[in-house]
């Protein structure tokens, strides 16, 4: 009779038997899953655990400063935190496929992330977050054909880091359990999950600090309103896309040729298979209205309605 009590006691004795007084390094990303390991590490080895937060400039709006605010507030992780949106933005520049895009952050991602780490000494170990659906999707499967997901592999040859991957078992509902279960506040537990290239794959083709500013902003709206309208936790996924085409429309007595976002939110139970959400029409105009309104440079909002299969959740 398998409970989380069960799993978090085993892998605290796992973890503790496997790093001893050795240390480990860990890589925030701002989600769900490494802020779950950092705290489960944080509880089984204390000041032996040390993470490195590279904040690419491809996240959310508010999202760097609520994780250092919670993990290294509340928490007391020991964080070192690296501010590199110019160098992603330096190496986007002119780069519009996605998985080109995403070779691109996922490796400059591991070099920041190895340059901090060599500022550290004696580290044997490196954590991370990675899920079993990660594993099977970058796995044998035909997924890992559509995407690769950087946060599976993709490590240098050369890295000397012995892998820790504690929720390498579970599913995203086990590790917001497990979150829970450690104390976490409830709205880090509750996040929708986020991909490693962030933004940078919500700006179809090539990324700009103009176009990422357009996203962010936009699903920051949209974040804000699926809250008030109390469907943040039946919705797995909600964020905007801006596809970059631009087209005709009308304000004031002017005619704009501008940008539209897409919004694209789906139910799902794990990321596998999705079905758009059914939003109440009220709803989606208000977004609508308030994306149009408030985001410089966006005349149109238009609603995603496939589901997964034959869409994925991203549009990248
Ligand atoms: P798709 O778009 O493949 O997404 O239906 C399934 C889940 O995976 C997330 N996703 C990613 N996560 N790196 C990540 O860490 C990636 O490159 C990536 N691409 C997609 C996506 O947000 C969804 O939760």
């Amino acid at each position: 009779n398998w409970t989380m009590d069960d799993f978090i006691n085993q892998q605290i004795e796992k973890i503790r038997a496997t790093v001893g007084d050795k240390k480990v390094l860990l890589g925030l990303s701002g989600g769900v899953d490494s802020s779950v390991v950092g705290v489960l590490l944080h509880k089984a080895i204390g000041t032996q655990l040390t993470s490195i937060f590279v904040d690419h400039g491809l996240l959310r709006k508010g999202e760097a400063d609520q994780v250092m605010e919670s993990l290294e507030g509340k928490f007391g992780l020991n964080i070192v935190k690296v501010d590199a949106q110019k160098r992603f933005l330096d190496k986007l520049a002119g780069v519009s496929d996605p998985e080109k895009k995403r070779k691109i952050i996922g490796n400059e991602f591991i070099q920041v992330f190895d340059e901090e780490a060599t500022k550290l000494h004696g580290i044997d170990f490196l954590a991370q977050g990675t899920l079993y659906t990660d594993v099977i999707e970058s796995g044998t499967s035909t997924a890992q054909t559509i995407k690769s997901h950087h946060n599976v592999g993709g490590l240098p040859e050369d890295m000397q880091f012995k892998l820790i991957e504690p929720l390498r078992t579970l599913f995203k509902d086990e590790t917001r359990e497990l979150g829970e279960k450690l104390g976490m506040p409830h709205d880090l537990v509750w996040r929708q999950p986020f991909p490693g290239p962030g933004l940078g794959i919500r700006v179809i083709g090539e990324v700009t600090e103009e176009k990422l500013k357009i996203v962010r902003d936009s699903d920051y709206i949209l974040r804000d309103e699926i809250k008030k309208a109390g469907l943040d936790k039946e919705i797995w996924q909600y964020f905007t896309v801006l596809p970059g085409f631009r087209s005709v429309g009308v304000m004031g007595d002017g005619r704009t040729y501008d940008y539209t976002i897409g919004i694209r939110a789906v139910t799902s139970i794990d990321g596998m298979t999705a079905d758009f959400a059914k939003i109440d029409w009220d709803v989606l105009q208000k977004i609508s209205v308030r994306i149009v309104n408030e985001v410089d440079h966006v005349n149109r909002v238009v609603y995603d309605t496939t589901s997964k299969p034959p869409a994925t959740i991203e549009w990248e």
